[in-house]
């Protein structure tokens, strides 16, 4: 465990001593009493302060519209941490010195004078545990309430527009940013109006995952893939993100969003760029995310007659989870009995530059699939000469690497050797490197990283403007091209998707790896 590691050695606490001596800020969460501050935000903050990787004086103010005083915040959040913190259960004296500086704050979003008692409530903090006047506003709501609460904090005189080293404002935006190209542009008016980028925080927990980080170190700390990492190499990438959950209680977040906007535009789109853009120049966010860019705004947009050939909407209906009979996506709490929101979503990509100019990028995510299971794979071309004709005469397997990002995270590499006999014969064996044997560090949560992020000022795993607007871009064409969901539901919850997502990589004579 990474607490027990000396400083200099705990690769989350080297390097970071000298940036910790920077003054803490105020936290400032709007949305504390929903599920995002239960599961994630609170547990992440307990970890961190755990590994005393907060600066001293760090302070939490959760914003929320119920009623309670700070005490029974504070316990609320005690029983989050341990259900769903890393290291549980609380370990009483990290908790107390870290819960003394949570508080809770009332406030209906829409109402401006609530806003200066929360200002006064500030001023207060800053005077009892000199954080100088820097905040984090976080918004952490569904995303209606965004705009109103960001208008009021301009109002009352809460932000304060550039970087200076005292007294700094910065905004963290959860997802999701927008629905559409439209509503992501206007959301990023209004922010620009009030915050320079620096300030902006915009949040992908996928891109505070180490195994997600650890594409960029994979392929630009080693000499050997970047040469073949290319459609000289490269047959076709596959990105999976697959999932055993079904609706646990976000039907009525979940229906009308569907997969394409929940997870394809945002989570999956990160890593098809992390996976195939060029190098940055360095790691500073910008070279990173110029890059990014750069990637995503390659992707071909799809006419409507490529959206029905190269894209497949899937629908659970009633199936089996872990043995147990699960009830259709129509039938979950929260979902209209006819609707048309998709659950699944397979599709194939372009990317039209040098380097992936003919190579189909097919990615696929689901609920109520089989699995949980987040890969990445890269397919290479096929040998270019039979040498070795197969003992029962089937064609040789093509090198494959998986990237598994979660769970049991792991890098694995496909070969062909040749098994124990007089004669030859060949089978495919796994390389594997596997994290968890791995120095035995634990891997943080995505969110302690994002959330050590922002207080530090690095912005490289956050997502830029126009990178948000260009994945808006990609989809948009996708959304508007799709046919309602007549044949929905199309697969049974428990099993791999629709027969149409098999389809659509099979006309190209390829499979989905089987998970
Ligand atoms: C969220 C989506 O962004 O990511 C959820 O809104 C999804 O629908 C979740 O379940 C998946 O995240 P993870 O970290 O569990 O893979």
């Amino acid at each position: 465990m990474n607490s027990t590691l000396p400083d200099t050695e705990n690769p989350l606490r080297a390097g970071l001593k000298r940036k910790m001596t920077a003054a803490p800020p105020v936290l400032v969460i709007f949305g504390a009493t929903g599920d995002l501050m239960r599961r994630k935000l609170m547990p992440a903050l307990y970890d961190l302060a755990y590994d005393r990787l907060l600066p001293a004086g760090f302070s939490v103010v959760g914003v929320g519209r119920r009623d309670k005083d700070d005490d029974i915040f504070r316990a609320e959040m005690l029983e989050a941490v341990n259900e769903h913190a890393r290291r549980t259960p609380a370990r009483p004296e990290v908790w107390e010195d870290f819960a003394r500086n949570i508080f809770y704050h009332r406030l209906d979003f829409e109402q401006a004078e609530r806003y200066d008692s929360l200002q006064e409530r500030l001023h207060r903090i800053d005077g009892d545990r000199q954080t100088l006047g820097n905040r984090i506003f976080y918004l952490a709501t569904a995303p209606r309430h965004f705009g109103p609460i960001l208008e009021k904090l301009h109002e009352r005189g809460m932000i304060r527009k550039g970087q200076p080293r005292q007294g700094w404002t910065r905004v963290l935006v959860e997802k999701p940013f927008g629905s559409d190209l439209e509503s992501a542009r206007a959301l990023n008016r209004q922010i620009s109006a009030l915050f320079d980028e620096s300030q902006v925080y915009r949040i992908d927990h996928y891109l505070g995952k180490e195994t997600v980080q650890n594409i960029l170190v994979f392929r630009f700390a080693n000499g050997i893939f970047e040469p073949i990492w290319n459609r000289k190499y490269v047959d076709h990438i596959q990105i999976t993100v697959s999932e055993k959950l079904g609706m646990e209680g976000r039907g009525a977040f979940f229906d009308g969003v569907g997969v394409l906007r929940d997870m394809v535009q945002n989570h999956m789109l990160q890593l098809l760029s992390l996976v195939a853009m060029e190098p940055p120049v360095s790691l500073a966010a910008d070279s990173v995310r110029d890059e990014k860019v750069k990637a995503m705004r390659a992707v071909r947009p799809m006419t409507p007659e490529e959206v029905s050939r190269q894209v497949a909407r899937g629908q659970y209906g009633p199936g089996f989870a872990g043995g147990k009979p699960v009830p259709g996506y129509r039938e979950e709490p929260g979902v209209a009995p006819d609707s048309g929101t998709e659950t699944f979503m397979a599709l194939k990509l372009f990317i039209d530059n040098w380097r992936w100019a003919g190579v189909p990028f097919y990615l696929r995510s689901g609920k109520r699939l089989p699995r949980q299971a987040t890969e990445l794979t890269v397919q290479f071309k096929a040998v270019p000469h039979a040498l070795f004709p197969d003992s029962d005469g089937s064609a040789l397997e093509p090198n494959l690497l998986i990237i598994r990002i979660q769970p049991d995270e792991a890098i694995s590499l496909r070969v062909a050797a040749k098994i124990p006999s007089p004669e030859i014969r060949i089978q495919p064996v796994l390389m594997d490197f596997r994290y968890g044997s791995f120095l035995g560090a634990e891997p943080p949560d995505a969110y302690e990283r994002l959330l050590l992020d922002v207080t530090l000022g690095e912005a490289t795993l956050f997502t830029r403007r126009d990178e948000v607007e260009v994945a808006w871009s990609v989809v948009t064409p996708i959304l508007e091209g799709s046919r309602p969901g007549e044949t929905f539901p199309n697969y049974e919850a428990g099993t791999w998707g629709p027969q149409a997502a098999f389809d659509l990589i099979e006309a190209d004579g390829r499979q989905w790896r089987k998970l």
